[in-house]
């Protein structure tokens, strides 16, 4: 009791205000007046903006709507990273049962970098980045399967580094860079049936910038794209937004842009680029809204979609025509392409809703069809990055990029599997992002060996990356000799996502083992020999947490605290009015001793 009185006795020694029963009406109401005035200018230049932010909807889930965090994370006591949980939907959902490739980053991310989850969301293997990883997938390059990203230093939109190719061992074999002197960027990195590289980058040109109310002497970010060969780094092809677009058949505001060669106007935004059997080259312009076709050998522009130069009309209205700010164009057979259309673009204008698109392209007569829309159940708006990936059984996976989902379709457009990694009230937000998302198979036998760490009578084990593991063999140490150890086998216990605990039976007295067993019964890796005696507290996998609880706790003593010194200061004021103005004293209760005073902490 004396505690809690003497600690917010301690609160309340700020100076007091003599109490003032009797203030007249009209300097109350003024006072008023202005309150609310201040309070709803206040409301309207921080709360509104932020409020037109979320995204409710009457379907919501406690996921999605933020019940465990804006990105839920799972933590391991054998592996040092984190994984998101995911949210799939609807019950029983018929997802892909490969593989799903994404680079979680934002805020809410703890350890950025590319990452591997299953179809259930468990996580497979996940790199922790210094840099920003992007664009990460499985390609195939002579017949074998590489994991592949951009990695490098994003600013403004772009990016300025390199593409890797990491094998099933999580090797880095080939280090990709931009031909001549230029700076690879994020967007893309498409490994051709050639095994050539189609790679973006954006290079910073003296333009005149007077048509878009620029300077006449100014910077103008050009979309450039390569066709490399990998194996010798030979420039294969180059092509060069500015010889065929002007700065003004841009979207994009020129705003305070163009002044300064590291930040030129970004007026095309090139994000992607494709190639097809003919030899045609197929050019996403964020910025021009336009997907262009190019001829491979020439260079020049055969036709354009979409934008202010589009050539085609649209019998479906504008719905293969008017695309906004779009992402990842693709050829889907001779006269078909997919693409992501964001619609939106960093605003929040509710009625803008991202899609999936299929559309079909009569060349000669220059007619494009929206042929299916594969749209999100919550009517995402993406308001940068996303893909679109037809997978090989027909079905349609769909990365919502700026926001934390990714969904898969039938290819009539029927939702058949969704996947949330964030909650999707706040998607507006951008805490949790991935520029892409892909599916695809994946084989991978890392050359580490597997995690393992002791924590009360269990030992936890996990093996970043390696897909093939199916069960854990438990062995201890026979007990005779520390020169050529042998173990026998004690358990065997199938393998349970990515962690798999295992108790430790009484007969483990001192070291032991544990191996990864694949489907055949072969050893794939061993850990390194453990002692029983290795045991750390299993408290570790809540440290995560326990900053918050730390935090609600104290914020909720001081909002006790300060309503108790309120509330107290107000009775103190109406039974005591003699009392000065200004007194830089404590109350003491009554009743409260000097002695309990003086052992105040101070
Ligand atoms: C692959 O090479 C062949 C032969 O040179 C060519 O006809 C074809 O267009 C190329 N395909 C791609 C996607 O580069
Ligand atoms: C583990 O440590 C305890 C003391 O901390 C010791 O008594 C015990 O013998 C050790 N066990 C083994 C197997 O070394």
């Amino acid at each position: 009791m004396s505690l809690r009185t003497s600690s917010a006795s301690l609160l309340c020694f700020w100076p007091r205000r003599r109490y003032r029963p009797h203030i007249s009406g009209r300097r109350a109401l003024i006072s008023a007046f202005i309150a609310v005035v201040g309070a709803f200018l206040l409301f309207y230049l921080f709360a509104v903006p932020q409020l037109k932010k979320f995204r409710f909807r009457s379907e919501l889930s406690w996921y999605d709507l933020g019940l465990y965090g804006f990105g839920p994370s799972q933590s391991y006591i054998s592996f040092d990273e984190e994984s998101p949980i995911v949210e799939i939907s609807p019950a029983g959902a018929q997802c892909d049962p490969r593989y799903t490739f994404l680079a979680p980053r934002g805020d809410s991310v703890a350890h950025p970098g590319p990452m591997i989850l299953d179809a259930s969301g468990e996580l497979v293997w996940t790199k922790y980045s210094w840099g920003t990883v992007q664009d990460f997938r499985v390609q195939t390059y002579k017949g074998q399967d590489y994991l592949t990203f951009w990695q490098g230093d994003e600013e403004d939109g772009h990016g300025r580094g390199s593409w890797y190719m990491l094998d099933s061992t999580y090797t880095t074999k080939h280090i990709i860079s931009a031909a001549g002197a230029m700076n690879g960027d994020l967007h893309d990195f498409h490994i051709t049936v050639n095994d050539t590289a189609l790679v973006t980058i954006y290079h910073s040109i003296p333009a005149d910038l007077t048509t878009v109310g620029g300077p006449e002497l100014g910077w103008l970010y050009e979309g450039v794209f390569q066709e490399i060969d990998i194996a010798t780094g030979e420039l294969l092809f180059e092509w060069r937004s500015t010889q065929f677009f002007p700065p003004d058949s841009s979207y994009e505001p020129l705003n305070d842009r163009g002044y300064e060669r590291t930040l030129g106007y970004d007026y095309f935004h090139m994000n992607s680029v494709d190639k097809d059997d003919q030899g045609r080259y197929l050019v996403s312009g964020r910025h021009t809204h336009s997907v262009t076709c190019i001829d491979g050998s020439t260079g020049e522009v055969l036709w354009t979609l979409g934008g202010k130069d589009n050539e085609f009309f649209d019998p479906s209205d504008g719905a293969a025509t008017e695309f906004e700010w779009q992402h990842d164009a693709r050829w889907h057979g001779p006269s078909q392409i997919t693409l992501f259309n964001n619609a939106a673009n960093g605003d929040y204008d509710l009625q803008k809703v991202s899609y999936g698109a299929l559309i079909e392209l009569d060349i000669p007569t220059r007619q494009a069809t929206l042929l299916t829309s594969y749209d999100h159940p919550q009517e995402l708006m993406a308001t940068s990055q996303g893909n679109l990936q037809v997978l090989d059984t027909g079905n349609v996976l769909v990365g919502w990029g700026h926001s934390a989902a990714y969904t898969e379709f039938s290819p009539e457009g029927e939702v058949l599997c969704d996947v949330h990694f964030g909650a999707s009230v706040y998607f507006s937000f951008g805490r949790i992002v991935s520029y892409r998302v892909y599916k695809g198979t994946w084989v991978g036998t890392p050359d580490a060996l597997p995690d393992a760490a002791v924590a009360g009578d269990s030992v936890f084990v996990s093996w970043n990356g390696a897909t093939e593991v199916v069960s854990w063999r438990l062995e201890t140490w026979d007990g005779v000799g520390l020169e050529n150890m042998a173990f026998t086998t004690v358990d065997q216990v199938g393998r349970t996502g990515f962690e798999t605990e295992i108790p430790l039976p009484p007969e483990i007295t001192h070291f032991f083992r544990v191996c990864a067993i694949d489907a055949e019964g072969n050893i794939l890796g061993k850990t390194e020999i453990l002692s029983r005696n290795d045991s750390s507290p299993r408290g570790e996998m809540l440290t995560g947490h326990w900053g918050v609880v730390v935090i609600a706790v104290f914020a909720s003593v001081c909002l006790v605290c300060g309503l108790y010194c309120a509330v107290n200061r107000h009775l103190r004021s109406i039974r005591t009015e003699a009392n000065g103005p200004y007194r830089l004293v404590s109350y003491k209760d009554e009743g409260e001793t000097e002695a309990e005073h003086d052992h105040l902490p101070i």
